[in-house]
């Protein structure tokens, strides 16, 4: 039997609930295959699209599409391919519908449809459900590097390695490490030094191999790293430490030279054991920021259970972060590229730059009378303060894999991965402003409307100050005063404020989509456009 369910969804990638009210699947002869419709609507109604389908069929015809207006309203047709991937199978004789195979598409013809959709549009939601889920596309290697990762974060004490490992315990989408991944499968092959790279990655003693990434580049009673999951850890201090004689340094294999090559994709896709690990690296700066965040925050929830701080303190809370920093930057090091190490070493500094952007921006226009100055230099803080405190971690993520891949300077790849990594985390960060607005507790796993409670002045509230003077006033006192916060929800909610940020996300995910045109074709980039879209629908 035809799944109803399925012919609802499919028509929800096409156009937004409120717009359709019925759609039915005809077979090119006009026969109903079967309907989907709201409970207000009778079966007339569905009877009049069938007898209406067969005359239609021709003027969908050769673009694919047609609007009709009829009585009942706009009419939008749409071929569909019966696939056994989008689940539509053939109702049974019983039903009175065609058991008969189809050689030309199947018809969606969705009832009402108000909203004049362009033809580009439509194929672009259309086509989507044949390109690859970003995250379905790299999920055996997600899952592995969340489950390897834990083995990152054993230490001398039971309750440090709890909380470190805390957040990790919580689904999450991994949308850092994924971009980490992504970039390194759409570009390995491409660098100048990938030949290289790829060797290093097999060589013995190259320091490129998986297992090498897990051993400590200085002595471990150096180090005193205790992590019970690692092979060489020290934990004595029963005596006085003396001197230990040096050992040889074991001498690494002679590297080949680079041979020139065109760049061309590493074909069968292939991931280094250093991009790897650096997806992980990612993840664990993002914690570490998290664990602080939600302390500075004073929130009570993430991912819709108790926050770290509300389990284990402020002073364990913060204390594990710096851990988790720790432990990233051991890995880092030992990923064994100073460029690597300084790029995601900034990340570091430009999340505390960020935050604390974000906890003097207000103070510094108390009292400021609003103008245009004042509202042109509150966007200009606001967008640097998201770039420090989301995109920067996404775009040097995205940056340093490439580099990890082998990219020399001069090469366009990782300017490539930056610039998208910038725009994605920027159009990222704004729509999460924008369903502090919208969305709840049930959505977002914590509660909604945080930032006006925190005092902070995000896009919406950006935008409704330019058509609302008045909001100068309770952005200047941080929404301190009574009613103040359910005042400036009004104001963004009588204003284009959360229509405009949107907008502006938009911009920034479709430059973002752009630049993957520097990329040669491949699932992976396939899969990053994708996620220009989803940034944005916010569909995960
Ligand atoms: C979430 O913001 C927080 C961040 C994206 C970064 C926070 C950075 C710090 C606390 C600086 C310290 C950094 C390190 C690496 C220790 P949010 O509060 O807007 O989002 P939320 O609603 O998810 O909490
Ligand atoms: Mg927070």
């Amino acid at each position: 039997m035809l799944n109803l369910s399925t012919l609802h969804k499919l028509l929800s990638q096409v156009l937004e609930p409120p717009h359709l009210h019925t759609a039915v699947l005809l077979t090119p002869e006009g026969q109903l295959v079967s309907y989907a419709t709201g409970p207000a609507r009778s079966k007339d109604s569905v009877r009049v699209v069938v007898g209406l389908s067969a005359e239609v069929w021709q003027e969908a015809g050769e673009q694919g599409i047609a609007f009709i207006d009829s009585e009942l309203g706009r009419i939008l047709i749409l071929p569909v391919e019966e696939t056994a991937a989008n689940g539509i199978v053939e109702a049974s004789p019983e039903s009175g519908a065609s058991e008969r195979s189809h050689d030309k598409p199947l018809m969606l013809v969705a009832l009402n449809s108000t909203d004049v959709i362009e033809w580009d549009d439509l194929e672009a939601k259309t086509t989507s459900r044949n390109r690859p889920d970003p995250h379905a596309l790299l999920k055996p290697e997600l899952d592995l590097l969340r489950d390897r990762l834990l083995n990152l974060l054993g230490s001398a004490h039971p309750t440090l390695t709890e909380i470190a490992k805390y957040y990790f315990l919580h689904p999450s989408k991994q949308l850092r490490p994924l971009l980490v991944l992504l970039f390194s499968s759409a570009t390995n092959g491409l660098g100048a030094h990938w030949e290289q790279k790829k060797w290093a990655a097999e060589c013995e003693g190259a320091r490129g191999r998986a297992e090498e990434l897990d051993q400590p580049l200085s002595r471990p009673d150096v180090l005193n790293d205790w992590n019970p999951s690692m092979p060489d850890h020290t934990t004595s201090f029963a005596s006085v430490f003396s001197l230990v004689p040096p050992t040889a340094r074991v001498r690494p294999p002679a590297r080949p030279l680079a041979p020139a090559h065109p760049p061309t994709l590493a074909a069968p896709a292939l991931l280094l054991p250093t991009q790897l690990r650096l997806a992980q690296i990612v993840e664990m700066i993002h914690v570490a920021s998290l664990l602080h965040d939600d302390v500075i925050d004073d929130a009570n929830l993430r991912r819709g259970v108790a926050s770290a701080p509300a389990v284990f303190g402020n002073k364990l809370t913060i204390l594990a972060g710096d851990f988790l920093l720790g432990r990233a930057s051991a890995a880092l090091s030992r990923l064994g590229d100073s460029e690597v190490v300084e790029l995601i070493a900034s990340v570091i500094t430009n999340l505390v730059e960020g935050e604390i952007l974000q906890l003097n921006k207000v103070s510094q226009e108390s009292g400021a009378l609003v103008d245009a100055r004042v509202g042109r230099e509150s966007w200009n803080v606001y967008l640097k303060k998201t770039y420090l405190k989301t995109a920067s971690l996404m775009a040097k993520g995205a940056r340093a894999a490439v580099v990890l891949g082998g990219s020399r300077q001069g090469e366009v790849w990782k300017e490539v991965a930056y610039a998208y990594g910038r725009n994605l985390g920027i159009a990222f960060q704004l729509v999460d402003d924008i369903l502090d607005y919208e969305a709840g507790e049930a959505t977002l796993g914590k509660p909604g409307g945080a930032d006006l409670r925190l005092g902070l002045a995000t896009g919406p509230a950006l935008y409704a100050w330019e058509e609302h003077p008045e909001m100068g006033q309770l952005i200047a006192r941080k929404f301190e005063n009574a009613g103040d916060v359910e005042l400036a929800r009004d104001l963004v909610r009588r204003s284009s404020g959360v229509e405009r940020t949107r907008e502006l996300a938009i911009a920034h995910a479709s430059k973002a989509r752009e630049l993957l045109e520097h990329l040669p074709d491949s699932d992976a980039k396939t899969a990053l456009e994708v996620l220009t879209e989803r940034v944005v629908e916010r569909t995960w």
